[in-house]
This record gives C-alpha cells, sequence and structure tokens, in this order.
C-alpha cells in the first residue's frame, strides 16, 4: 500500500511549473468573478431546471438550489484554501497528488472525466435542444430521430412515434468546438467577457420580465406530495433535484486554476470563488421561482425549459433571443470543460499515469491535440448516444466525488503540512471541509441507485487501467524504485 501512497512533495509541484511560463498577478477579483460565472452558468440551469422540477421537486426545485448552493459553498471555501497554497496546475488532481499520494490522485483524476468530458456530452445535448428549437423557429425542422438520444421515445411531427436514433447535433458542436482547441484557438479574456455578458443579460432579462407574468397558483403546492417512491416530490424530491441541478454549479472550482494570476491570492480566491458562487445561487433561485411560476412544472421536462418559459407567455421574439443567449453560454462551458479534460490527461500522461500519446504536443499549434482529439471523439459519440438525464446524473455524481476528496484534501495537509505558508484559509476546520463531505454526500444519497452502480462500475474500469498500466509507468514509482 505505501507505494500506492507515494506523493509529491510541494516544491516539486512548484517546480515542476517553473520555466513554462511566468504568468502575471493580473486578475482582479472582479475578473476572477466573471471568470467563474463564466464558467458556472450553462445546462444546469437552461435545461436540467426544468427535468428537476418536473420529475422530482415541483417548485420546491427552488430549495434544490438552495441547498446545492449551500453544498457548493463549503467545498468552494477547501478550493479557495487549495488554490492558495498550490497555486500551480490548479487542479484538484495535482492536490490530491500532494496529499493522499499517486493511488487516490489517480482515482480523482479518473473521476474527473465524469466532470469534464461527461459535463461537455451534457452541455451538447443542452445545446443540441436550444439549436434544434432556434432551427423550427425559422422552418428548419430536423427529424427528431437524428437530434434525441438512441432509444429514447420522440414525437414526430405528424404525431406519429419513433425511435432516437443519434443526437446529430451534440454530436457535432463536439466535434466543432475540438476542432477549434486542437487547433489552439482560446477564449480571451475580453471574448469571455462578452460571452458572460451576453449570458447574464438573457439571464436577467428572463428573470425581470417574467417576474410580471408569475402566476402564484403555479406554485401552490410548493412542495408537491410525494408519489410513493424516493425522489419522486415530497422531501425526497428535493434533495433527488438538488443533486441533479447541483450540475449548475459545477465550474466554480475552475476558479481555483487562476491562483497564480490573482492580484491578491489572500483576498481574490476567495472573492472569486464565493462571489461567483453567490451571485449564480441568487440568479438560479429566481430563475427557478419564475419558471415555475410561469408554466405548471409537469410540463417543463423538455429540452429548453427557459424558452418554453417564454413561450408560455407569449413574447415570441424573446424566446429567440433567449435561445441565442442559452446557445452562446453552453458553448463557453463546453469550451471550457473539454480544454480542462485534454489539460488533466496531458498532466496525467506526463506523470506517466496515461499513456504517452496524451501528453503529445503539436509543433505548430502547441496543442494537446492527440488528446483533444481522441476525448472530442469519444465525448461526440457519448453526446450522440446518451441522453441528457443520465449523463446529468453522471457528472453530478462524479463530481461530488470529487468535491469530497478535496475536502478531505484540507484537513489532511493541515496536518502533513501544518507549516506552509496558506494565503487564505477555510475558517474553523475541520468543521467546514468536515460539513462539505457531508452536505456531498448526502446530495449524492439523492441520487438514483443506478447512478451510482455507474460510478462503481467507472471507477471499477479506472482501477484495472491503474493496476494494469499506471503503476507500473508511473515517473514517480519508477524514480522511487516501487514500480
Ligand atoms: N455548471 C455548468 C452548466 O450548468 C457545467 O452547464
Amino acid at each position: 500500500m505505501t507505494a500506492l501512497m507515494l506523493r509529491k512533495s510541494l516544491d516539486e509541484i512548484a517546480s515542476e511549473d517553473e520555466g513554462e511560463h511566468k504568468l502575471t498577478k493580473s486578475l482582479s477579483a472582479v475578473s476572477i468573478v466573471a471568470m467563474g460565472i463564466g464558467a458556472i452558468i450553462g445546462a444546469g440551469i437552461f435545461v436540467l431546471t426544468g427535468t428537476a422540477a418536473a420529475k422530482y421537486a415541483g417548485p420546491a426545485i427552488v430549495l434544490s438550489f438552495v441547498l446545492g448552493g449551500v453544498a457548493c459553498a463549503f467545498v468552494g471555501l477547501c478550493y479557495a484554501e487549495l488554490a492558495a497554497l498550490i497555486p500551480v496546475s490548479g487542479s484538484s488532481y495535482t492536490y490530491t497528488y500532494a496529499t493522499l499520494g499517486e493511488f487516490f490522485a489517480w482515482v480523482i483524476g479518473w473521476d474527473l472525466v465524469l466532470e469534464y468530458a461527461m459535463g461537455a456530452a451534457t452541455v451538447s445535448v443542452g445545446w443540441s435542444g436550444y439549436a434544434v428549437s432556434l432551427l423550427g423557429d425559422v422552418g428548419l425542422h430536423l427529424p427528431p430521430q437524428f437530434t434525441n438520444a438512441t432509444g429514447t421515445a420522440v414525437k414526430l411531427a405528424d404525431g406519429g412515434a419513433a425511435t432516437g436514433i443519434f443526437n446529430a447535433p451534440a454530436a457535432l458542436i463536439v466535434l466543432v468546438i475540438t476542432f477549434l482547441l486542437a487547433r489552439g484557438t482560446r477564449e480571451s479574456a475580453r471574448m469571455n467577457n462578452i460571452m458572460v455578458a451576453v449570458k447574464l443579460a438573457v439571464v436577467l432579462a428572463f428573470i425581470l420580465i417574467g417576474a410580471f407574468y408569475v402566476d402564484t397558483s403555479h406554485w401552490k403546492p410548493f412542495i408537491p406530495e410525494n408519489k410513493g417512491e424516493f425522489g419522486e416530490f415530497g422531501w425526497s424530491g428535493v434533495l433527488r433535484g438538488a443533486a441533479v441541478v447541483f450540475y449548475a454549479y459545477i465550474g466554480f472550482d475552475a476558479v481555483s486554476t487562476t491562483a497564480q494570476e490573482a492580484v491578491k491570492p489572500q483576498r481574490d480566491m476567495p472573492i472569486g470563488i464565493l462571489g461567483s458562487l453567490v451571485i449564480c445561487t441568487i440568479l438560479y433561485i429566481l430563475v427557478a421561482a419564475v419558471l415555475t411560476g410561469i408554466v405548471p412544472y409537469g410540463d417543463l421536462n423538455v429540452a429548453d425549459p427557459i424558452a418554453k418559459g417564454v413561450d408560455a407567455i407569449g413574447l415570441g421574439w424573446f424566446a429567440t433571443v433567449i435561445k441565442l443567449g442559452a446557445l452562446s453560454g453552453l458553448t463557453t462551458v463546453m469550451l471550457v470543460l473539454l480544454y480542462g479534460q485534454s489539460r488533466i490527461f496531458f498532466t496525467m500522461a506526463k506523470d506517466g499515469l496515461l499513456p504517452p500519446v496524451f501528453s503529445k504536443i503539436h509543433k505548430d499549434y502547441g496543442t494537446p491535440y492527440v488528446s483533444q482529439i481522441l476525448i472530442g471523439s469519444i465525448v461526440a459519440l457519448i453526446a450522440g448516444v446518451l441522453p441528457i438525464s443520465i449523463l446529468g446524473e453522471m457528472v453530478s455524481i462524479g463530481t461530488l466525488f470529487a468535491f469530497i476528496l478535496v475536502c478531505g484534501a484540507v484537513i489532511y495537509l493541515r496536518r502533513s503540512e501544518a507549516r506552509a505558508h496558506r494565503p487564505f484559509k477555510v475558517p474553523a476546520v475541520p468543521v467546514v471541509p468536515i460539513l462539505g463531505v457531508l452536505f456531498c454526500l448526502t446530495l449524492m444519497a439523492g441520487l438514483p441507485l443506478d447512478t451510482w452502480l455507474r460510478l462503481i462500475i467507472w471507477m471499477a474500469i479506472g482501477f484495472a487501467i491503474y493496476f494494469g498500466y499506471g503503476r507500473r509507468h508511473s515517473v514517480v514509482q519508477i524514480r522511487a524504485g516501487s514500480a
């Protein structure tokens, strides 16, 4: 077991990143908050809110968002401490390598595939829903068999029924973004700010205009009675709803990657992480309240619930604006996730835990293009085949699991590296990280058994790869002579 616990020291990690490039400390707290919002607002609010309200929580989806927000606040504090303490590669994979050792680093790295790659697939299915709806508005009706996941029941234009074959728009958008990323196209800070502004404007407009059309009778009963099964309405439905819409908060952890560029990490990390979380939590609660106030929750199980809300109040032009805003917002989230996934595999391949092909850099574009293309092709396939509900739940469970390890890392490092300089400290350790763990576990408990089984199978595949390949090729193990 000791070999599995081999870890990298903080100094080792710091020296690995040295010389790559020295980043300037130029990001203000406001830019960091904007980046956070850019990475956070996406398919969660634009798509999953509808499904979660219709199937699990009803109008009480508002409470689900509160629960998800509180869980993320505890975890966000832990990320802020680690981001300021290890302000280098900035992913939870790196934190774990430094704390719990290689085996857990592999576990989290493998698990992060669920957050990033599956996350990108989820967003692309949301993108497809909005794109199909927008094309429909201009009279272009794609055959529903090719805009839905394999095997799902779809309604034809003539009222007949059919079965979904492949979600082509979802796969296509993943391939397009993959191509852009492999070519080295990155969203500049300016571009990101514009996209964030568009997203925010659309969300705010929905809240402000929609508020005038709320029919409070749609909120009664606020927590619909449980239907007899755990998770189908009632309080267990609020919990399951929270586990599903937790997906909407994912992305605040990406803020931690900016730690080394923050002007004052001590002040800017907590403001950036917690500030973007607070703003998104408030927006989500308001959107959820307005949406369930204008459309009976039972009608919200559609691919574009926010646009459906706007249609319901008879503002056709505004629905088009919402769809365009949603499409641009979803695109930026996909960019961040697919980019993040290739960089995590890049780092893991450099550590020897994955084959070197994943760290191969294109000589002209300077990107890990092989990794990017392999990931993009698999994500496109998954996006074409699986429905958003299964994907979203996998992402939620995978991310919650990663967050638990991050909370654990804070407690562990306080002991093992007690003297290290911590520009930002989580208050009341170990209470706050333990609360983070408990909230994440509670949300995980709200997810269906099938999703747990899928997580277990996914991790089992990961163990097989680690023991079959990673452990024997690990740079740290080889250096220590234990491979
Ligand atoms: N939070 C991101 C979204 O909702 C992943 O799309």
